[in-house]
């Protein structure tokens, strides 16, 4: 009941076209936590990852001030997001409890996929990522994809590259490993330069998961190629 008469429309003042960003709060506070990140946390010294997160966070300011129509997706699940209340859980306690609250306020709103159209079945159950900002949605941007990958407990995510894509991941919640190189905790971010290969193990007792985000021009983020290092191709992750 929206009509004059009405004297308490259900939603007063909403927009009668698409909603923007803008107008739904839920969304904009989950890449401000995104642009806090990259804004505030520090780059180790590192020139390198400085200029990574220096771009990211230009390229979500941009998204931010356009201010742009939301694209939303069907919601979809996978196995692995039978994870994810746990992983919210436990990211909720520790150094990423701001972006763990903000997830969790569009979990039933996420588009969980695999990124592969022949999933090995081991992988299938253990392994998912969503995208929040791209060129599919639900907040559009053709240079920079915002997302988010789970992993079950005591997963290996096989060893791939992205061609023409930086990639850096943030861990929000439980323990991984990359390249059998350290132990990444929450907070922690790891950059992957173009045709970087890379491995993903993680703890044996609790979910992972990782916010990630990928730079890259138009044409590599809209169709991302790999170089991948065997038959079974993982897109994100
Ligand atoms: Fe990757």
């Amino acid at each position: 009941m929206t009509d004059a008469t009405d004297p308490m429309p259900e939603h007063p003042g909403a927009p009668a076209e698409a909603p923007r960003l803008m107008d739904r709060p839920d969304w904009l506070y989950l890449l401000r936590e995104f642009e806090a990140l990259y804004r505030h946390g520090s780059a180790g010294g590192s020139k390198v990852i400085r200029a990574h997160r220096r771009q990211v966070r230009d390229r979500l300011s941009a998204v931010l001030a356009r201010n742009p129509e939301l694209a939303v997706r069907a919601a979809e699940a996978k196995p692995v997001t039978a994870h994810l209340a746990r992983a919210l859980d436990v990211g909720e306690r520790g150094a990423m409890q701001g972006m763990a609250r903000a997830l969790r306020e569009v979990r039933t709103l996420l588009t969980w996929e695999y990124g592969y159209e022949r999933v090995p079945p081991a992988l299938a159950r253990k392994y998912a990522f969503c995208e929040v900002l791209g060129p599919r949605g639900p907040v559009q941007s053709d240079r920079l994809i915002l997302g988010f990958v789970l992993f079950a407990p005591a997963t290996t995510y096989p060893q791939h590259s992205h061609k023409k894509i930086e990639e850096s991941y943030i861990s929000v919640a439980g323990a991984w490993s990359e390249n059998n190189a350290a132990v990444y905790a929450p907070g922690s971010l790891i950059l992957n330069r173009p045709g970087d290969e890379h491995r993903i193990t993680t703890g044996d007792l609790e979910p992972c998961l990782l916010a990630y985000a990928w730079t890259g021009e138009p044409d590599a983020l809209g169709a991302p190629g790999m170089k991948l290092s065997s038959t079974r191709a993982p897109r994100a992750g």
